[in-house]
């Protein structure tokens, strides 16, 4: 069995190091960093500097996907892939991704202190992107890779300020044709994410390790309600086409829906809304919200989805304001490959680690993974099921137990 020792000090340092590089206004443990902007290419240059270290080979693609490997004995062999993301969305905390970015390369560090060599290449990958915070889509990068996303429909993404992803990220220094971040199908043999839970069901149930079995479903759309500004004082009530009353309206209906849908897995989040012209003596003309809607089965998913759009539309008309609605996106879930599970059990055993099987709720660059190759994620217990918030928390032992299970699941598919 190998003797896999994780240096948590260190990787705790790392973390805390990374933690720092935001632009939040609070202080870490608090962390905003979002896709191409000073503190994410501030963070991927310290990445760089621990990869160069790790003696790990670095290429890094058109918008920033960042790949450091570390050769096996059979170089040309479809290598194990590894790896998360790094941006973070407003006041979030400072574990979502990084325990699979830091913590993959501890691995790896800590495989090769062992003297294991590999006979497939174990590869640890960034993702460009996988908030959709600037660009309003989730996972662009492992959209990217996967096909998920072509070359146009990336490059065409537009941000706040009506710049494109193609302007920002050459911005950002990322060369290339978007054309070439495709990967071939066969490029990993084996994919794995080590993620914190984002959940409560592992620390309640005071369990090590998290097998996922399956990522949910997310589509994410935009409604856009038109109606007529006016003055707050002088425009009596049954003149009004208040966007804002039609948008409330809506909003309470989706919360409906999701909450009497049969599927307990159905999830519905409205998380953003806009007001124009945002005066407190004015009549909103204009309101602009996101939903964010999500379900182990798509088809449960979208049949509520259908019935949103339904309902929203008859708002609209009985309330005399226009609507228009935009789907960001709309994918299928994943599951993961049985040996990828068992090889995730092996290690849990070897690790002396308590694990079960669960869903995934959040998505994650994995869900696209899962398009060009077999996948398995790992999750690890956070505080209170805690995430998207500064209070955010695994501990040291928590994510030592996860990387060391990360390891030797590493070890043995890149033996397989
Ligand atoms: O929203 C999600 O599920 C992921 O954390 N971006
Ligand atoms: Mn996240
Ligand atoms: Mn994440």
């Amino acid at each position: 069995m190998l003797d896999v020792n994780i240096d948590i000090q260190r990787l705790e340092t790392e973390l805390h190091r990374l933690a720092l590089m935001s632009d939040c206004p609070e202080p870490p443990p608090a962390v905003t960093r979002v896709v191409f902007t000073a503190t994410d290419l501030q963070a991927r240059k310290y990445l760089a500097s621990l990869y160069a270290d790790a003696g790990l080979v670095v290429r890094v693609d058109g918008i920033g996907n960042t790949f450091a490997r570390w050769l096996g004995s059979q170089p040309d062999a479809a290598a194990i892939g590894t790896g998360s993301h790094i941006d973070a969305i407003p006041h979030a905390g400072m574990y979502d991704g990084t325990v699979g970015v830091l913590g993959g390369l501890e691995a790896i560090r800590a495989l090769k202190r062992s003297g294991f060599q590999p006979r497939r290449s174990i590869e640890l990958l960034m993702f460009t992107a996988e908030e959709p915070t600037r660009f309003g889509i989730g996972c662009s990068g492992s959209r990217a890779l996967s096909g998920a996303l072509s070359a146009a429909q990336l490059g065409e993404l537009i941000d706040e300020a009506g710049d494109t992803y193609d302007v920002v990220r050459q911005r950002a220094g990322f060369a290339g044709s978007l054309d070439a971040l495709r990967l071939p199908n066969d490029y990993y043999h084996a994919w794995l994410e080590l993620h914190i839970e984002q959940g409560p069901e592992l620390e309640r149930l005071g369990t090590d390790i998290g097998i996922v079995a399956a990522i949910a479903a997310p589509a994410s759309l935009v409604f856009a309600v038109q109606g007529e500004g006016g003055h707050a004082g002088a425009v009596l009530m049954p003149m009004r086409r208040d966007a804002l009353c039609a948008a409330a309206e809506m909003i309470s209906m989706i919360e409906l829906q999701a909450q009497s849908s049969h599927s307990r897995d159905l999830v519905a989040t409205v998380g953003f809304l806009e007001v124009h012209p945002g005066a407190v003596n004015s009549i909103p003309s204009h309101v602009r919200f996101t939903l964010d809607i999500r379900d182990i089965d798509a088809g449960g998913r979208d049949q509520v989805l259908a019935t949103i759009r339904r309902e929203v539309t008859a708002i609209a008309q009985r309330r005399n304001v226009e609507l228009q609605i935009e789907c960001k996106n709309s994918d299928p879930p994943a599951t993961a490959n049985p040996q990828i599970v068992n090889a995730i059990e092996q290690a849990c055993q070897e690790s002396k680690a308590s694990q079960q099987k669960m869903i995934s709720r959040a998505y994650h660059d994995s869900l696209f993974m899962a398009r060009i190759a077999p996948i398995g994620m790992i999750f690890i217990p956070c505080r209170n099921g805690v995430s998207h918030r500064p209070d955010e928390y695994s501990s040291p032992e928590q994510i030592k137990t996860g990387v060391e299970v990360l390891a030797r699941s590493l070890a043995s598919l890149s033996m397989s």
